[in-house]
C-alpha cells in the first residue's frame, strides 16, 4: 500500500500521494492539487518545495553529507579528478580507464576558441567583470554550432558538452588576459585540464612559465568541490532553461548569470571583500558579528549560512583543513585567513549564529585559496562557474532524459488590482 497524504479543505478532503526517494526523503506531490480542489500551493523561495526528481546529487542538510551519484564529497576530494568527476556527474558511472581516456582525449581537442571570437573581447571594457564576459561569450558560442539539426540530439548533446567543458577555461583565461592587457595563450593539449587553464592564465610568450603542481592539485580539489550541488538557484535556473528545449549554449548561459548573485556564487568574491575591509577598518571582529546580528544594518557575513546545511558544509570542512596545509604549500601567509579563523570562531559561539545554524558554506575559505593562487577575486565567481559547469550539463541532461517532461511554468497568487477601467488621458490625476 503506498503511502499518502491527506488534505482537509473548507469542503473536502483529498488524498495525495507520497514519493520516496532512495535516501527516504519524501514528498507529497501535489501535481493533482488543481485539478482535484483549485487550489494551488505556494512557497516562497521554494524553500520546501522539490521542482524535480533527480539522481545526480543528494545532500543532507542536516547531517551535512554531500554525495555525487552516491560517491562521498570527502572520498572524490581525495582520490578523483576533475574531468572524473564530471564523466561520473554527467553519465551517471565512473569512467574506466578506456573511458575516462577516450573522455579526457575529446576534451584536449576542442580547447581552442574561433579565432573569431578573441575579437568579442576586443569590444569589452578594460574593466568588464568576467562574469559579464564569460555570459556573452558561452552565449555565443550557440552562433559558432548551429544548423547541427541533423545530428540525432544525443549526440549534438555530447559534442556540446566536450565543447563547454573545453571551451570554458579558455574563455575565462581569456577574460583575465584582457582585463591585464597580456596576449592571450593558447591552450596546450599536451597540458592536464587544470594544468592549461593555469598556463593560460598565468604564462606569458616573454618567458618560460612552470605550472606548480602544487597549484594543479589545489585547483583540482576546488572544481571537484563545486561540480555540483542538486537544485541550488543556477542549477535550477539551468534546469528552467533547459525546459523551454532552448539549446544547451543558452542553458548554461543562464546558469553562469545566476551563479553571479552575492547570495550564491558571487559570495566568494564578497567573502574577501569582507575580509579586506575587516582588515582595513581594524575594527573588531565583534563589531562586525554585531553587525551581520542587527536587522538595521544590511550587512550579512558572506560565506555565511545556507539554505540547505543546517550543519558544516562538507566542502567547507574540507577547504578548511586544506587552508594551511595549501598556503604553506603555495609559500603564502595570508593575514584574511587569520582574520576569517577569528570570525568564524566568534560566530559559531554566539547564539544568533546558533540558533539560526548558520555555518561557513563552501564560498567561505574557497576565495582565500584562490587569492593564494593570484586568481584575481573579480574571477573567483568565474571559477565556481568552472567548477559547476559539469553538474549544469549533468541536470540539462537528465531533464532532457525524462520521459513525458514538460515545460517548467509555476503558478502564482495574483494580489493586484480586481477589474478596472482604461482612464481617458484628460481624466487622469
Ligand atoms: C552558495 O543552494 C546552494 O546549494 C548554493 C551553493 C551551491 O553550491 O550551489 O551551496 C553555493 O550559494 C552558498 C551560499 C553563498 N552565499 C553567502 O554566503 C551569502 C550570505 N548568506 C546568506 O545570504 C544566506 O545565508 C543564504 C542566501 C545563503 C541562504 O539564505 P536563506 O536560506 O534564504 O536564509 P535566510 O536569508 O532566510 O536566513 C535565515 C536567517 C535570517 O534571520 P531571521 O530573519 O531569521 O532573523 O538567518 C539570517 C537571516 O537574516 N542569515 C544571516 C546570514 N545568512 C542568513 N545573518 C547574517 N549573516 C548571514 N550570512
Amino acid at each position: 500500500m503506498s503511502e499518502t497524504a491527506e488534505l482537509k479543505l473548507e469542503n473536502q478532503t483529498i488524498e495525495l500521494p507520497v514519493i520516496t526517494g532512495t535516501e527516504n526523503e519524501k514528498a507529497i506531490d501535489v501535481s493533482s492539487l488543481r485539478g482535484k480542489t483549485g487550489y494551488i500551493t505556494l512557497d516562497n523561495g521554494y524553500m520546501n518545495t522539490g521542482a524535480c526528481q533527480s539522481a545526480i546529487t543528494f545532500i543532507d542538510g542536516e547531517q551535512g553529507i554531500l554525495r555525487y551519484r552516491g560517491i562521498p564529497i570527502e572520498v572524490l576530494a581525495e582520490r578523483s579528478s576533475f574531468l572524473e568527476t564530471a564523466y561520473l556527474l554527467i553519465d551517471g558511472k565512473l569512467p574506466n580507464k578506456g573511458e575516462l581516456e577516450n573522455f579526457t582525449n575529446r576534451v584536449r581537442r576542442h580547447t581552442m576558441i574561433h579565432e573569431d571570437i578573441k575579437r568579442f573581447y576586443d569590444g569589452f571594457p578594460k574593466d568588464a567583470h568576467p562574469m559579464a564576459i564569460l555570459a556573452s561569450v558561452v552565449s555565443s558560442l550557440s552562433t559558432f554550432y548551429q544548423h547541427e539539426e541533423a545530428r540525432p540530439e544525443t549526440e549534438q548533446i555530447s559534442l556540446n558538452t566536450i565543447r563547454l567543458l573545453a571551451k570554458l577555461p579558455t574563455i575565462a583565461a581569456f577574460a583575465y588576459k584582457k582585463s591585464i592587457g597580456h596576449p592571450f595563450m593558447y591552450p596546450q593539449n599536451s597540458m592536464s585540464y587544470c594544468e592549461n587553464f593555469l598556463h593560460m592564465m598565468f604564462s606569458t610568450p616573454a618567458e618560460h612559465y612552470e605550472v606548480d603542481p602544487v597549484m594543479v592539485d589545489t585547483l583540482n580539489l576546488l572544481l571537484i568541490l563545486h561540480a555540483d550541488h542538486e537544485q541550488n538557484c543556477s542549477t535550477s535556473t539551468v534546469r528552467m532553461v533547459a525546459s523551454s528545449k532552448a539549446n544547451l549554449f543558452a542553458a548554461i548561459t543562464a546558469g553562469i548569470c545566476a551563479l553571479w548573485g552575492p547570495r550564491h556564487g558571487g559570495a566568494n568574491e564578497e567573502v574577501i571583500d569582507m575580509l579586506l575591509q575587516m582588515r582595513a577598518s581594524g575594527d573588531s571582529v565583534k563589531k562586525y558579528v554585531d553587525m551581520a546580528k542587527d536587522k538595521n544594518s544590511k550587512f550579512k557575513l558572506m560565506g555565511f549560512g545556507h539554505r540547505v546545511y543546517k550543519n558544516f558544509d562538507p566542502r567547507a570542512k574540507i577547504l578548511k583543513a586544506q587552508c594551511d596545509k595549501l598556503l604553506d604549500k603555495l609559500k603564502v601567509s595570508d593575514p584574511l585567513l587569520d582574520i576569517a579563523k577569528e570570525l568564524e570562531e566568534a560566530a559559531l559561539k554566539d547564539p544568533y549564529f546558533i540558533e539560526r545554524k548558520l555555518y561557513p558554506n563552501v564560498d567561505f575559505y574557497s576565495g582565500i585559496i584562490y587569492k593564494a593562487m593570484n586568481i584575481p577575486t573579480r574571477a573567483f565567481t568565474v571559477m565556481f562557474a568552472l567548477g559547476r559547469l559539469p553538474g549544469w550539463i549533468a541536470h540539462a541532461k537528465e531533464y532532457g532524459e525524462e520521459v513525458g517532461n514538460k515545460i517548467n511554468r509555476p503558478r502564482q497568487i495574483y494580489t493586484g488590482p480586481n477589474l478596472s477601467e482604461y482612464i481617458p488621458m484628460d481624466k487622469r490625476g
